[in-house]
């Protein structure tokens, strides 16, 4: 910038935000609904809208209710939904084995949503935590080890089995190395050229996770921390290679997890690589807004949007979030 540009008074860059319409055209970023992903708990049962104890407003949905998630995203202008299953104790077993099942609350979640046909993305998650007795992404050694390639060769097989079903995006979040080369392989071989990979490159072993393991069921047994495979959180130059050799094996997408703690991850990811970066905004960041909207602590509908465009200006092209459908009310009532 020249010196005269530097100068007051001749510079006041008040000028540009002096009334709304004029901070609405200089405006570098904004939320649309297009941004939005809404995360979809699914129980077993008949006629279940059970209500989460650690994230008040999120539901487990069982699958005969599947119309009234539908419903609502439609209204509210969403175009993908992420289905996320809370297996019932005794399904559980050390191999994950349900993951495998044809019969299981994902599939059964993606045939009634399917028949629907209407225009609703579906993503659902590749990892066995959900259906594991040890509450691990992955399967154990004799010793407790988390088995890599082992794991891989399961993960294989969810995602054929969810391709098969007609799911939209396949999104891997268990951290196994080489398995979205693998995956899209097997995808490609099958003739599945058309479904999305998202792939959870950047997923840190975050504290941040409580609310949701709740969620699914997998809090009570997990029976050690994810470190070895999940990301430590002081780093953010291993997230660029992890997305780097994540691209070079066929994903279409990248996504970052946690959010607000990690947007400069989001921002260098994107700045690096210019590919379609998506983050995920966790249950314990949502806890912590609700828990403080409670106690009128904080103003809930404010610190949604901020929160959500602060996620925009990193560089985030969509964002999962429990605050999707909350946020698309907010958007829809103020065009
Ligand atoms: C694991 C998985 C996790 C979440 C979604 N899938 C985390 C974990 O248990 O390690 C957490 C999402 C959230 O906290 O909202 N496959």
């Amino acid at each position: 910038m020249s010196e005269l540009q530097e100068k007051y008074p001749n510079n006041r860059l008040r000028r540009t935000r002096q009334s709304q319409w004029i901070r609405n055209l200089v405006s570098e970023n904004s939320l649309s609904t297009n941004d939005l992903i809404w995360p979809i708990f699914i129980c077993e049962g008949s006629n279940v809208k059970d209500e989460i104890d650690s994230m008040p407003g999120v539901y487990r949905y069982s699958v005969d209710r599947l119309n009234e998630v539908v419903d609502q995203a439609l209204l509210n202008k969403i175009s993908l939904i992420a289905l996320f299953p809370s297996t019932p104790k005794e399904k559980k077993d050390s191999l994950g084995s349900e993951a495998l099942s044809p019969d299981n609350l994902i599939c059964s979640a993606l045939k009634k949503i399917k028949e629907k046909k209407v225009e609703l993305g579906i993503m659902c998650d590749v990892a066995l935590d959900p259906y594991t007795s040890h509450g691990h992404d992955g399967i154990l050694s004799e010793d407790n080890q988390i088995l890599n390639d082992e794991t891989n060769k399961i993960l294989v097989k969810q995602s054929l089995l969810l391709a098969e079903h007609h799911a939209d995006i396949i999104a891997p979040s268990d951290m196994m190395d080489g398995r979205i080369g693998l995956i899209r392989n097997n995808l490609e071989d099958k003739g599945f050229k058309n479904t999305i990979l998202l792939s959870y490159s950047a997923k840190y072993a975050s504290g941040f996770y409580g609310p949701f393991r709740d969620a699914v069921g997998s809090l009570d047994n997990l029976i050690s921390d994810k470190k070895t495979y999940q990301m430590d959180y002081a780093n953010s130059d291993e997230a660029l290679r992890e997305v780097a050799i994540d691209i070079a094996e066929g994903a279409d997408i990248i996504m970052v997890k946690p959010g607000i703690s990690y947007l400069d991850v989001i921002h260098r990811i994107k700045s690096e690589y210019n590919f379609p970066t998506f983050a995920y905004q966790v249950s314990g960041e949502y806890a912590m807004v609700k828990a403080a909207a409670r106690n009128n602590w904080i103003e809930e509908e404010k610190i949604i949007i901020e929160q959500l465009t602060s996620f925009k200006r990193a560089g985030a092209n969509a964002i999962l979030s429990y605050f999707a459908i909350d946020a698309a009310k907010i958007i829809n009532s103020s065009n």
